[in-house]
């Protein structure tokens, strides 16, 4: 069964399909988007050995061409070399403003190829096609693109909205363990900013969840997205309301840089231990009872996923070191460092209003138990 979730963004609305073999009904859920019968593909070496075939083999089922550009696999292509290796080779086949273009991938063809379509020609339309739960359930949605400076993460880009998200279950399947559950703390991250009664739901259901059961599965894509669509149609452009969505990130960005972006700490792991570390400063701050951050890392333990900073392998500089770098955040705004805090599950906020003193501390005593 195939679920919709519609983005209703005036002009540029568009459905999030989630569903069982969408990769396989790929030619028939393109194809009304389509002036001609063509597309191009862009995708990533580990991506194109497990999905290509099928879904040029489903395009053509539907009379759809299909060329197609492999990409290296890795963060390390999201950078100026690889994306203008993609613009150049989408000019190369000639792909028109009226046509569309594919990415099948994770997040970062999701966001490089995304940028690609917002630049190319000033602006084509894209197909996300994500193929990580990461993907599913944050990058594809949404309209974020772009790529790396070496200055940072994300630093060069534009808002461009998909025309269509294929977010097909199965291809979870040949996801390793380990990144399906850095994916999954950012199914986590929707319960805890906005909806006790979804991050209930995934208490109850983390047998289900752990084994990749695809009911439970479509449905906590389902929910993200749904949950991300509400926050997107809001706020775009993130003035607001959008920056929930970064609850678990500040924390997060800070311990991906300290680790150097390597696989010590995947995206997801550090969204997973930084939902944790808000929820404490939020505790201790006096905005949510003490049980809060206790249940939220129960929760976390007992998927299996990364908790503490304990659960980072290797050594991390001290909490002045770490608190620098969250200072370096991208949503510092006037040197004003702005954190998403909880009063309770599914209850979080924005506010600049947390004394430095009080992460320094919890900084401390997060590394002490390591
Ligand atoms: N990943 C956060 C956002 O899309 O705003």
């Amino acid at each position: 069964m195939t679920e919709t979730v519609h983005v209703p963004l005036e002009g540029r609305a568009y459905d999030v399909r989630i569903g069982s073999d969408l990769l396989g009904r790929a030619g028939a859920e393109i194809a009304p988007l389509l002036k001609r019968p063509r597309v191009a593909i862009v995708t990533d070496l580990h991506v194109a050995e497990l999905h290509l075939a099928a879904l040029t083999a489903a395009l053509k089922v539907d009379g759809i061409e299909a060329v197609s550009l492999t990409l290296p696999a890795g963060e390390s292509t999201k950078g100026w070399t690889q994306f203008e290796r993609t613009v150049e080779w989408l000019l190369e086949q000639k792909v028109e403003r009226r046509d569309v273009v594919v990415a099948l991938g994770g997040g970062v063809i999701g966001d490089l190829v995304g940028f690609a379509a917002a630049v190319l020609r000033r602006g084509v339309r894209f197909v996300q096609i994500p193929t990580s739960l990461l993907a599913q359930v944050d990058s594809s949605v949404g309209g974020k693109t772009g790529i790396n400076a070496p200055q940072g993460k994300n630093l060069i880009g534009a808002f461009h909205q998909p025309s269509l998200v294929l977010a097909d279950i199965s291809v979870l399947n040949s996801l390793p363990d380990r990144d399906f559950l850095a994916g999954y703390g950012e199914v986590v991250k929707y319960g805890l900013l906005g909806d006790a009664a979804f991050f209930d739901w995934q208490d109850a259901n983390a047998a289900r969840i752990r084994v990749r059961d695809p009911e439970a599965l479509a449905y906590a894509v389902k929910r993200s997205v749904e949950m991300k669509a509400e926050i997107v149609v809001r706020d775009e452009t993130e003035q607001g309301d959008r920056a929930l969505l970064n609850l678990g990130h500040t924390f997060c960005h800070a311990f991906e840089a300290a680790t150097g972006y390597s696989d010590r700490l995947l995206h997801g792991e550090g969204v997973a231990i930084g939902c944790a570390l808000a929820f404490e400063l939020s505790a201790r701050l006096g905005l949510c009872s003490q049980e809060d951050p206790s249940r939220v890392r129960e929760m976390l333990s007992a998927m299996g996923m990364k908790v503490r900073l304990a659960d980072i392998p290797g050594d991390l500089p001290d909490a002045q070191t770490l608190l620098d770098l969250m200072g370096q955040d991208k949503k510092v705004i006037d040197g004003q460092l702005r954190f998403i805090m909880a009063r309770g599950i599914g209850q979080a906020f924005v506010t600049s209003d947390v004394p430095s003193e009080t992460v320094l501390t919890l900084l401390q005593d997060a590394l002490s138990e390591r």
